[in-house]
Parts: structure tokens; sequence; C-alpha cells
């Protein structure tokens, strides 16, 4: 019997492999960064082909630093980034445009084109999401109507969308030669499509959107067997049977599997994911409805989730855009040149604000500025803004869910930042908790694998594998902690209706 599970982590800025064993440990992994296409505001592309490249590189990475071969993989799982569009040939394979990235602004047009009638809450009830440009279906729309031929390729049946885990998935499996085209119920509910009860494409929103539904793929649980690597694949005949969208898979990977248990995963983007169970809650405060997760036949498990655009994205625009820092970890030794944030807030909402407040026309702001702020002042604001932005959704899914979250599980690249994770723990005001594989996006999808085909007999395996590492506690005196938050939302009002 093989030994391992291997996870695609098909993420925002690379794709990883991460080879993982039984009791959830790295055994192996491989990484590569793809480009990030910015040809003007607002507009964020990849290129699919680069993406795809890539998977089989890092697969090849994970596979040989391991010195083993597919015969000691059990099967594969994938994880994504959410909603970023990919629309292809399926004739030929080739894409049609760049994959649409979900921080792309482009669509603001079609968003207001189609919340003239009835608001941006028009199919809110229906898939769980506001009318907003970081969902798939307005991605879709732009490519159908701005690419040269695309409708009518479309119409005729020849074009596939897909999230990023579909377009991995049917490369992967053949792609022009038979390739599965497939997603699951996580990563179709980001979409605006997916109709939360029936986790079926809705024809009527599909009639409104004008998208033609034979370019949709199939929906699928989170946890089955999908179909297998290809032949020409470094993984030939490796079954895939988990995918999960990048924020739930990290809950997933938490074990966070029961009703009323929490993860933030701090990213380019940070996203607290709050399990509301077998139940489909519509949030009251700003949050999206979404599915949590789905094993094979079983009902599905619900959330609501708090989407933050900008938080480690803020680091990599001081790095490369102010040139402020030279590597992104440097971040937290300049913030630690100062004692405090010197007056100055850094509210970054350059694709707009997301939750709790849905406000694309928001821009980003520094605020508070004297000539005593310096660099280290702005580098501290720049990690804060992290913890003000969580500290918001936070309180939104307690008036949500009327139960306070007494701890805050944690994970992602800025959860190594001590700075950032005590500030976190202070403006909260209840314990943040790292597990001993912080990796849990991959491992997430890895669980759903290795479930699917009996490497993982049930949750409580999992949740078995799942140790505490270490442990944030608030130490900050409550006024200043409100004093802050005060402050913070003030330079939130500063940034909205900066889009005439
Ligand atoms: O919704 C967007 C999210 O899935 C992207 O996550 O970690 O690839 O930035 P990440």
């Amino acid at each position: 019997m093989a030994k391992y599970i291997l996870a695609i982590d098909q993420g925002t800025t690379s794709t990883r492999t991460i080879i993982f064993d039984k009791s959830g440990s790295i055994v192996s992994s491989g990484q590569k960064e793809h480009e990030q296409i910015l040809p003007q505001a607002g507009w964020v592309e990849h290129d699919p082909k680069e993406i795809w490249d890539n998977t089989r590189e890092v697969i090849g990475q994970a596979l040989s630093k391991a010195n083993i071969t597919r015969h000691d993989i059990e099967a594969v799982g994938i994880t994504n980034q959410r909603e970023t569009a990919v629309v292809w040939d399926k004739t030929t394979g080739v894409p049609v445009y760049n994959a649409i990235v979900w921080q792309d602004t482009r669509t603001q047009p079609i968003v207001d084109r189609l919340a003239a009638d009835g608001g941006v809450e028009r199919f809110k009830q229906k898939v769980g999401l506001p009318l907003a440009t970081y969902f798939s279906g307005t991605k879709i729309v732009w490519i159908l109507e701005n690419v040269d031929g695309a409708r009518e390729k479309a119409e005729a049946g020849d074009l596939l969308f897909g999230t990023t885990d579909s377009w991995v998935l049917w490369n992967l499996t053949g792609g022009i030669d038979g390739g599965v085209h497939a997603t699951d119920v996580t990563n179709a509910s980001r979409t605006m499509f997916m109709d939360l009860e029936t986790l079926q494409w809705d024809d009527e929103i599909l009639g409104i959107f004008g998208v033609p539904k034979s370019m949709l793929p199939a929906i699928k649980s989170s946890s089955e067997v999908y179909g297998t690597a290809h032949t020409s694949s470094l993984l030939r005949e490796v079954p895939i049977a988990g995918i999960l969208g990048d924020q739930q898979a990290a809950t997933f990977g938490q074990a966070a599997f029961d009703q009323g248990e929490a993860k933030n995963t701090y990213g380019t983007g940070n996203f607290i994911i709050f399990n509301t169970g077998t139940e489909i809650v519509h949030s009251k405060n700003g949050l999206l409805t979404t599915l949590g997760y789905k094993i094979g036949d079983q009902p599905p498990h619900y959330a609501l989730e708090g989407a933050i655009a900008v938080t480690g994205s803020l680091v990599q625009w001081l790095r490369d855009n102010l040139g402020l820092i030279g590597s992104a970890d440097e971040i937290e030794a300049l913030a630690k040149t100062v004692d405090d944030n010197g007056g100055a807030y850094f509210v970054p909402a350059f694709s707009g604000l997301f939750a709790p407040y849905w406000r694309s026309d928001a821009r980003g702001a520094l605020v508070g500025l004297t000539r005593f702020v310096n660099k280290g002042h702005i580098a501290r604001a720049a990690l804060e803004a992290t913890a003000f932005q969580t500290r918001e959704v936070i309180d939104a899914v307690n008036a949500d869910s009327g139960v306070p979250l007494t701890e805050l599980k944690v994970d992602g690249g800025m959860i190594a930042n001590n700075l950032l994770m005590q500030f976190q723990a202070d403006i909260l005001g209840v314990p943040v908790i790292r597990p001993v594989v912080a990796e849990t996006t991959a491992l997430g999808a890895a669980y759903a694998a290795g479930l699917a085909v009996g490497f993982w007999s049930s949750l409580d395996d999992l949740r078995a594998n799942w140790q505490e590492d270490s442990r944030w506690t608030p130490a900050m005196d409550q006024a200043e902690s409100d004093r802050l938050l005060r402050n913070w939302k003030k330079a939130v009002t500063k940034t909205l209706d900066w889009v005439d």
C-alpha cells in the first residue's frame, strides 16, 4: 500500500506541491511563483499556461526531493485560489484570454449593470454572495463580451470555464485527450451561479448573466475520485480525489469540521471561515454564505466567510512598489524599530473594501501622518491593518452567530510574524493559536483526497493529527485597544467614495 498523499496548492502568487504522510506531516514540497500581470490599474491577470507548466514542475520537485515515485502516492488533492476565472477552448486546450484574478476590479461596470435591477444583494438569498467584482461570474461575462469570437464559440459549446482547480484537473486528467471538467461545491459557491440549497447551477441566474451552461464544470463533492492522472503525467493513474477552494481547505486542514469552529488564514488576503454546520446562515453583517465542504454523498457543511482582500499583499506592495523592504520577512524587524504606529493608519483598500464593508468604490489611504512618522511606523501600520481588518470581521462573525469566539486558530504565511500575532491577540482580546502543521491549505486538500480513498478512515483520524504549536494571549490594556480600533474605523471612512 502506498504511503503518501500529494496536494497541489494552486495559489495567487505561486503553485506548490506538498506530500504528506499519514500523521499529516510534510514529507517534501515544491514551489514556483508565477507572473502577476498588471495591464492597467485594477486589472490582475495570470497566464494559465504558465500555471499548468509550473504545476507539472512542482509535482516533479516534490517527488524527487522525497525520492519517491507515483507508486508511493495514494491520491492527489487539489486546492486553489478561488474565483480566478480561466476560459479555454476545449478543442485546442488553449485559453482564450489570461486568467482574470479574484482581485481584479475591471468588471465593475458589469456589476453595476446587473445591480441596476434589484441592487447588489439581488442574488444573495440564493447564492450567498453580493454582486461584486470579486466573484468569477462577472469575469466570465467580461471575457465573453470582450474577447473576439468568444461569445460565438461559447454558444457553439467549444469553450470551457473553470477556476484554477478545474483548469489543473482538466489538464492533469488528459486535457484535449479526455480531460475531466469538474469542480467541487466550495469553488462552485464562489461563482454567483450555484444555488446553495440544490448545489446545482441556477438556470435563471445564468440566463441573466448570459453565460451558457455548457461552459461550466460538473459540480462534485469535495472528496471523491474525479478521475486519474493521464498516462503522460508523472502521476499517471493516480486518482485525483479531493478538491477544496483554498480557504475551505485551510479550514479542513485545521480540523474545524464542526459547527461553531473557525479559522483565519493570513495570505495575500485574510479569510476568516466560520463553520455553520449543515445550516445555511445568511449574514446580517457583511459576511458571505459559502460552502464549507462536502464529503462524498454526505450532507454539505456551510460556512460564513469574512474575506479581506489585502493583507499580506500589502507587505509585497511595500517591497515591490515602494522598495521599503528587500524581502517580505524584513517587515517585522522594520516594524520593531518603533514602539507603536506613531499615529499612522494604513487602510489598504486596493481592490475596494471586502468584508464587512463591500465597497468597491474605496481606495487605499495612509492617514494620521505627521513629520514624526518614519518608515518603521509605516511598516507597523501595514501590519496593524491586517489585525484591525480581522477584528472587524470577527465582530461580524460574533454578531451573526450570537456566540462570541473564545479563541482563533490561525495559519498562512504571515503567522510567522510574532509582532503581528501578538498585536492580533491584543486587538481581538482572545488567544490566537497556531497549529504544528501550519500548511493547512495543502493539508486540507490532502485530507479530502485521503478520505476518499480510505487513506484516512474518518474525521476523527484527522482531528487526532491536529496539535497546538504556539499561543499568543492578549496583553494590551482594553482602553488602549479600544482607542486604536476607534482610530482605525475613522481611517476607513477616509477611503470611501473615491471612484467617481
Ligand atoms: O478568495 C481568494 C482566495 O482564495 C485566494 O487565496 O491564498 O491564493 O491568496 P490565496
